[in-house]
């Protein structure tokens, strides 16, 4: 994808984390100045290896609660993309409060800063939670939105205040819904998405666990693809105010994908645990997303088969170690 970037001062929240850290490779790749910002809650400074050998990069070790230090570097920044966030739905179940002060305080804190320091756009990642469980499918941007966590709540209130900088100050904000992301530097840990927990398993020789029958179904979107999303929002012009859904939109059920996966990792002889739902998880979901393709000219490149080879093929090379 051509889009250029080339000397655009770009500061990226949540910077050591998964997705945060493959937008920051990116994005210096194309010639962007880079400050990448984390409190390393739960990012690790290994994810940004490449990035840290990158003169026009630079790193701060910083939360976003801290609006202070957010006025202050947001300076010279021409766009941000906020991905820093309390990211685990069922630990927002059990600690509410910090999910709060961190999704909503902190965002709050850097559209105010951008505001005052006249950034050109701010891209935030948002999440398909904020459906909740609503019967309709696909999940469509005009829906009614009726989250079941703090965390689909928190960032139900994110996008609200988005549009409201956008309004009453003018602020080119922009809201992408992601769904299920996947891929390298993605965490094998209790709170992580479903594909690297599992892949840790399966390399373990341990069955997969499923919460519930295994019958939801998911979109699951690789890595690449929301890379791309974020360049395009990141670009776009005449958009502000706009939220769009982000995934792969090629639904499969958990009990699928748990076969898949077994094969792609030659280990079809595991068998599949069964446990309790979690609170807070949705039933189904999976993205329309026709309004990405029509405005941004997203087309996602990667379907479940191939992201994943292209996943474990990155696994491999870290012998597993996720
Ligand atoms: N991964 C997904 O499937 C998914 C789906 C929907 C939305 N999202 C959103 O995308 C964004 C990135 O998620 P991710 O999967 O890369 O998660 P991640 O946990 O790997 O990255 C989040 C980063 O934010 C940092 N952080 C947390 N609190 C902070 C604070 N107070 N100040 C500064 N940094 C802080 C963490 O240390 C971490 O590095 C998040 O906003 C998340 O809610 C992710």
């Amino acid at each position: 994808m051509i889009l250029d970037l080339e000397g655009t001062k770009i500061l990226v929240t949540g910077a050591a984390g998964f997705i945060g850290s493959n937008l920051t490779d990116t994005f210096l790749e194309k010639g962007a100045h880079v400050i990448g910002l984390d409190n390393l809650f739960n990012g690790r400074m290994e994810n940004l290896g490449i990035a840290l050998q990158n003169p026009i990069f630079t790193f701060h070790k910083a939360d976003i609660r801290d609006y202070d230090f957010l006025l202050e570097i947001c300076k010279d920044i021409d766009i941000i993309f906020h991905e820093a966030a309390f990211t685990s739905v069922p630990q927002s179940v059990k600690m509410p409060i910090s999910c709060n002060e961190v999704n909503v305080g902190g965002t709050l804190n850097i559209l105010n800063a951008a505001r005052v320091r006249d950034v050109e756009a701010i891209i935030f990642a948002s999440s398909s939670s904020v459906y909740g469980d609503t019967p309709t499918l696909p999940k469509r941007e005009d829906m009614s939105l009726i989250p079941i966590s703090p965390y689909g709540a928190a960032k139900l209130a994110c996008e609200k205040y988005l549009y409201t900088y956008y309004k009453v100050y003018g602020l080119n904000t922009i809201a992408l819904r992601y769904f299920n992301v996947y891929g390298p530097r993605q965490k094998d840990s209790t709170y992580s998405g479903v594909i690297p927990i599992w892949l840790g398993r399966i390399y373990r020789n341990e069955n997969p666990i499923v919460f519930g029958d295994g019958e939801q179904r998911r979109d699951f979107t690789y890595i690449k693809d929301v890379v791309d999303a974020n360049l395009l929002a990141g670009v776009a012009k005449n958009i502000s105010g706009e939220v769009f859904n982000i995934g792969a939109s090629s639904p499969i059920t958990v009990n699928k994908l748990a076969v898949i996966m077994k094969k792609v990792c030659g280990k079809e002889h595991l068998g599949i645990d069964y446990t309790d739902p979690r609170p807070g998880d949705i039933r189904d979901s999976f993205a329309d997303i026709v309004k990405a393709k029509e405005i941004l000219k997203f087309e996602p490149k990667f379907n479940i088969q191939t992201g994943l080879e292209a996943y474990i093929e990155w696994s491999k090379s870290r012998n597993f170690a996720l």
